[in-house]
């Protein structure tokens, strides 16, 4: 590693599903996508549902294959790595998904959940016990949870458990794929409290991946904005989120739920008032616009007031 390379350098990244029916092109859902991350840094990354999250994450990850672009983690080239190169990235790079229902292995303990990826790397049984108390005293469950199994807990109890698997290893990068949008409100308050002292106690970086601008705000140092695949706007988190300079974050913004009445009745006006201009003066509601309806930012759709959309391009 260089002294200046970033943690995580993404370059052009592309991203093609096969399409479905006999001779079917590829769909390409990530189109050129660049992000950086550096070392202990928060880099939020939101988009409505469907745009292209989740993918990034999983390339990353290694789980799904780029068609184009590079993926290099401190300098290193990692976008086509094999299976012993992904073995040693496990050490650095980890992950936290969105469900914690099924994110765990029912049969196993908690202990032993915490321990396996511990005695993979070559951790004694004995050692990994010890580390495993520490662990569940990181993520404030009590000690002798690590003799239940996952059934026994909550949902913010086990989205806690997956956050101490994912800090196991010692990573330097999590990516945390909608950490929290499986739980209530208040639970969430709580596990984004956890991630945030986390962080600044080990230095960790994490790749924090929300449909909700409201949750990114509060965990990012930068933010980066996708839409249909494509990065729309990357910036300063108070900068982007309080005042974004692309129309489709701005609308995300709007979606974004707040406490005070006052400020969601002029937030779902200000909507009505976009897609006005959007559908070139045909009533929201009408025009099946579901954010005028209720305050669901996954639920955003539709035209983009004032921003004719990516440019189309031929599938890949
Ligand atoms: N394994 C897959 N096969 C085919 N299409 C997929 C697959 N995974 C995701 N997609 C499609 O890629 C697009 C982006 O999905 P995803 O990255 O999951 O979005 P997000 O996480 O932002 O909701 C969506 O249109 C989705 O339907
Ligand atoms: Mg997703």
């Amino acid at each position: 590693m260089t002294a200046t390379a970033p943690l995580l350098e993404i370059d052009d990244l592309r991203v093609a599903f096969p399409g479905r029916g006999f001779r079917a092109r590829p769909i390409e859902v990530l189109h050129g996508v660049s992000l950086t991350l550096g070392e202990g840094e928060v880099l939020g990354l939101v988009g409505e549902s469907g745009s292209g999250k989740t993918t990034i994450g999983r390339a990353t990850l290694g789980l799904v294959a780029a068609s184009g672009g590079t993926i290099r983690f401190q300098g290193e080239d990692i976008t086509h790595a094999g299976t012993a190169q992904r073995r040693a990235l496990a050490r650095d790079i980890q992950v936290v998904f969105q469900d914690p229902y099924s994110s765990l292995n029912p049969a196993l303990t908690i202990e032993d959940i915490l321990s396996e990826p511990l005695i993979v790397q070559g951790v004694t049984a004995r050692d990994a016990r010890a580390r495993v108390l520490g662990l569940l005293d990181k993520v404030e469950l009590p000690k002798d949870a690590g003799q239940r199994l996952p059934r026994e807990f909550s949902g913010g109890q086990r989205q806690r458990v997956a956050i101490a698997r994912a800090l196991a290893p010692g990573p330097k990068l999590i990516i945390c794929d909608e950490p929290v949008s499986a739980l209530d409100l208040s639970t969430q308050a709580l596990v984004l409290e956890l991630l945030m002292d986390i962080q600044r106690e080990t230095g960790v970086s994490y790749l924090f991946i929300s449909h909700d601008l409201g949750v990114v705000r509060h965990v990012s140092h930068r933010v980066a904005v996708i839409y249909q695949g494509d990065i729309v706007e990357t910036g300063r988190a108070a900068t982007v989120t309080s005042t974004p300079d692309h129309p489709y974050t701005r609308r995300l913004l709007l979606a974004s739920p707040v406490a005070d009445p006052v400020e969601q009745r002029r937030r779902r006006e200000e909507r009505h008032r976009m897609a006005l201009l959007a559908d070139g003066g045909t009533p929201a509601g009408q025009q099946g616009d579901p954010a005028g309806e209720h305050d669901d930012p996954n639920q955003v759709s539709g035209a983009v007031a004032g921003w004719p959309g990516p440019a189309i391009r031929p599938e890949a």
